[in-house]
């Protein structure tokens, strides 16, 4: 019930449009009923000749008397509109045909209205919970994503939203449109005739009774006949797959027999399901007929007796007609609600999910680096148990250029990610000239921290937009300056449309060199005093990577930078080089430092080739 109500909330800024929706119902229903009304004026009024009139006029004197409620009302609104109109028109008959006209006209009229005011209202809503869910989205962090996977939380944005939509689209339309007009007809059923309402009542099940069953038999054997095709399908797929391996073994008769087996099964099964199917209209149409036929003969002694007259009969058969339809849709308001609930449930449990790297209260302001970014024993573990960082120290001097080399999976990436606090340490901290960074804003942090990696997302815009990715006016002259210190504006230039070229069209398919070329372009525009690069050659071949690597040495100039490489020689002028493994700092140095230590860089330079 909770998702539900919560749900009904989003409609709180849309409920100008729900008031004129359940205006625009209760006048479908007022409308409807008073169409139903009409029907006895032009039973009794309109299809009689002038001895049949005067008789009908006496009966429905008799049939006047007990009116009540609903009718009461009605027939004193209709001898006033009678009144009024006598004096335009020329006879009883057109006055009645007209204002049936009317009726008619002003419940479609209504239906439309409210129709409309009910999507509009109902869309709207689901708008804005799709916003607040992307909202949600985008303030969460790495952790989270760890746990839900990306198809996962499509779905929740896309599948469940359209469940939503659907139920209210479809289901809760009908429920809301029908619900006022059932109450309508209802109350005009009762106060036109209550004892014939009565016995109608008692009737009615009979009705609905054979639909809900056959329906549900229906179900059953249509599902026994679909798995049978199943089987039979298994055969024919084995067959023909293995028609050589058939043949081979002699074995035709033995296939023949074994899919003569299962289409005999397949056609008992689909026998049976239409069976029920041809079943279903004969009866429903013969208890019907039963149903209706009873009614017929109450009501033939009721007129009889004169106390209804065959207008009102008339009526009343078709108000039972008008209660049909939305009875039966209201059937399946139920699941379609239950759908609805259980996929608002898993949107609300996504909006609901608490966000783990987040501003503290009082967050400061980060402006940059003056003397150094400083690693103190970090800790860190994606999972209990599983530790990654391990009392990791390091020091970046502001401005320098600070290497960090390892075997795969000793934890180079992650420690890249803790600077960004895509992820928080587990312990010890992160510092910038003293102050930790948990301490400043995370989005004042990240702005000062321009990020390469070696896979780079380009979004489905402009070469421009993907550059000035995330800035609201874009300087030209910047622009190009950046293009051409990543050496991306020679192919840039190529494509048709230069910098107004989309990326992902065919006639942009970028390679991984340029793609790479772009994010260094893109880390440039930005301009951020901290760097970091996370192995942005390593998925490139030599010849790739030479460009990118100048396009880098111009990113890092006056940079605090981190720059984390898989072959050493790209990193051997690095003003220090740190070696990782097993999730701390083992050896720092320059290059030439390590290689006269001869501990763990020196292995690894000797196995790349680097010393003789
Ligand atoms: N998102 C993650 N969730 C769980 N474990 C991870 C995740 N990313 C990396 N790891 C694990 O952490 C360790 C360090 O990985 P990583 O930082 O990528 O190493 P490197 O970049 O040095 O190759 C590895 O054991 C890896 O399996
Ligand atoms: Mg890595």
């Amino acid at each position: 019930m909770r998702p539900l109500l919560r749900l009904l909330g989003f409609f709180r800024p849309h409920l100008g449009w729900v008031a004129v929706a359940v205006a625009g119902m209760v006048g479908v229903a007022f409308s409807a009923v008073f169409m139903l009304f009409l029907i006895k004026p032009v039973f009794d009024e309109v299809l009689v000749n002038a001895d049949q009139a005067v008789a009908v006029a006496r009966a429905a004197r008799a049939d006047r008397i007990p009116q009540v409620g609903v009718v009461k009302a009605l027939q004193e609104w209709f001898d006033v509109a009678k009144e009024e109109l006598r004096r335009h028109l020329p006879s009883d008959r057109s006055i009645i045909l007209l204002l049936a006209f009317l009726a008619v006209v002003s419940k479609n009229v209504f239906v439309y209205l409210g129709n409309y005011a009910f999507f509009r209202s109902g869309l709207g809503a689901v708008k804005d919970l799709r916003d607040r869910l992307m909202d949600a989205l985008l303030a969460q962090s790495a952790e989270f994503y760890q746990r839900q996977p990306t198809a996962t939380l499509m779905s929740r944005a896309t599948n469940d939203v359209e469940q939503i939509t659907n139920a209210i689209s479809d289901r809760l339309s009908n429920l809301f449109q029908d619900s006022f007009t059932l109450l309508g007809v209802l109350a005009f059923v009762f106060s036109l005739h209550f004892k014939l309402a009565v016995a109608s009542v008692i009737v009615a099940p009979l009705l609905v009774w054979p639909l809900v069953h056959f329906a549900q038999r229906l179900r059953r054997r249509a599902f026994q006949s679909q798995e049978r095709l199943g089987e039979m399908n298994t055969v024919l797929d084995e067959v023909l797959k293995g028609q050589r391996v058939v043949k081979a073994f002699c074995m035709e008769a033995f296939e023949a027999a074994r899919f003569r087996d299962a289409t005999s099964k397949h056609f008992r099964a689909n026998l049976r399901a239409r069976k029920v199917q041809a079943m279903t209209a004969p009866v429903m149409e013969i208890l019907g007929a039963a149903g209706f036929l009873a009614l017929f003969a109450y009501a033939s002694h009721l007129i009889g007796r004169g106390e209804m007259t065959v207008g009102t009969f008339s009526s009343f058969l078709f108000s039972l007609y008008a209660l049909y339809a939305p009875i039966k849709r209201l059937n399946n308001v139920n699941v379609a609600l239950q759908t609805a609930i259980a996929s608002a449930q898993r949107v609300f449990q996504v909006i609901d999910a608490p966000v783990v790297v987040r501003d503290a209260p009082g967050a400061r302001t980060f402006s940059g680096v003056r003397t150094e970014i400083r690693f103190a024993a970090v800790q860190f573990a994606y999972e209990p148990d599983k530790p990654v960082l391990t009392g990791l120290d390091l020091v970046i001097p502001a401005g320098q250029v600070v290497a960090l080399v390892g075997p795969s999976g000793a934890g180079k990436s992650t420690l890249a990610q803790l600077l960004p606090r895509f992820w928080d340490v587990t312990g010890g901290a992160i510092l910038v000239d003293g102050v930790d960074i948990r301490d400043y804003s995370l989005a004042s942090l990240r702005a000062h921290i321009g990020l390469v990696t070696q896979e780079t997302v380009l979004f489905n815009t402009t070469i421009r937009a993907n550059i000035a990715y995330g800035q609201k006016t874009v300087d030209e002259e910047r622009l190009r300056r950046a293009a051409q210190a990543a050496f991306a504006e020679e192919f840039i230039l190529e494509f048709p449309g230069g910098y107004d070229a989309v990326v992902g069209e065919a006639a942009v398919r970028l390679s991984g060199g340029q793609r790479q070329r772009l994010a260094v372009a893109r880390a440039l525009y930005k301009d951020p005093p901290i760097l970091v690069l996370d192995e942005a050659t390593s998925a490139l071949d030599a010849e790739a990577e030479a460009v990118v690597q100048r396009a880098l040495d111009n990113l890092m100039r006056g940079r605090t930078t981190l720059v984390i490489a898989h072959r050493l020689a790209t990193v051997r002028h690095a003003d220090s080089i740190a070696v990782m493994d097993g999730g701390r700092i083992v050896e720092q140095g320059t290059h030439v430092e390590l290689l006269a230590t001869g501990g763990v860089y020196r292995r690894l330079a000797t196995l790349q080739g680097m010393v003789d």
